[in-house]
């Protein structure tokens, strides 16, 4: 069936086949990756990694909205999940509810994604209430990094484990359907995800969870840098310098255009 999977449908999915999903921001690609997975998001990694910014921060709701649509566009079974971007939600639960409303009339996906786990729970609990289904994010959150120091894994030492099993337990008791878990150590994961009756989502965080998700550009070879839990199962950034530098010598050599690129007169 081509129905569009909801949120309800990826929390049904806690401890059955693994979730699979990526990020998005391209009504073609999401198109293709449309057949793969359960879940797209429109993340604000999108900044980074199509804009150029150095951080996730710079982002305005707009791009995410403009984002959004393309990708809707282009999926049409994946449940799309919408970031908020940096300062469109942290103020208030109010300020969260109007913006993220903006968000969903706009490209009408199926939820929205923030970071912050017991600080956010809050807000977490009024959007749910009111319609907005939340996916969590907690671990690294790359909003804060200027609080982290830069983007460091988390949950590395037993001191930290238990702010970040907290903020586990205070998003899943707010509402949120499924929880973002960035950069953790393996047991720690493990952990979170035995003990959450939510869907654990990783990115940087072990096999143990219910589901995984990368930057597509990341794992397809198109970002200059990328963490070491990235895999790169595509060589796309080598393979668009291929062709432009082979488009390049035939423009300077004539090659291109070829006689069956070029328009003849019909008489
Ligand atoms: O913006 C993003 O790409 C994300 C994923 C890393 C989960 O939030
Ligand atoms: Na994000």
């Amino acid at each position: 069936t081509s129905k569009r999977l909801t949120a309800p449908d990826i929390t049904a999915r806690k401890g059955k086949d693994p979730i699979v999903s990526l990020t998005s921001y391209h009504a073609h690609t999401a198109a293709i990756a449309d057949k793969y997975v359960d879940f797209l998001l429109v993340g604000d990694s999108l900044g980074m990694v199509m804009h150029g910014f150095e951080s996730t921060l710079p982002v305005p709701l707009e791009l995410m909205i403009l984002h959004g649509r393309a990708v809707m566009r282009g999926a049409k079974h994946a449940l799309v999940v919408v970031d908020m971007p940096f300062g469109s939600y942290e103020e208030s639960p109010q300020q969260a509810f109007r913006n993220a409303a903006l968000v969903m009339k706009e490209t009408q996906c199926g939820a929205i994604k923030l970071e912050g786990g017991k600080r956010m729970a809050e807000t977490i609990r009024f959007l749910s209430e009111r319609g907005i289904p939340v996916m969590a994010h907690i671990g690294l959150t790359p909003q804060s990094i200027n609080i982290l120091g830069g983007f460091k894994t988390q949950g590395r030492t037993q001191a930290q484990w238990a702010i970040i099993e907290e903020d586990a337990q205070a998003v899943t008791e707010a509402g949120a359907f499924a929880v973002v878990l960035e950069a953790i150590a393996e047991p720690l994961a493990a952990k979170i995800t035995r003990t959450i009756p939510i869907p654990t989502i990783g990115i940087g965080a072990s096999p143990a969870c219910d589901g995984q998700i990368l930057v597509m550009e990341d794992m397809l070879g198109l970002s200059p840098r990328v963490p070491k839990f990235v895999k790169e199962f595509g060589k796309v950034g080598a393979a668009i310098e291929g062709a432009i530098r082979m488009y390049a010598e035939d423009v300077r050599s004539r090659a291109f255009p070829a006689p069956e690129n070029t328009y003849e007169m019909k008489d």
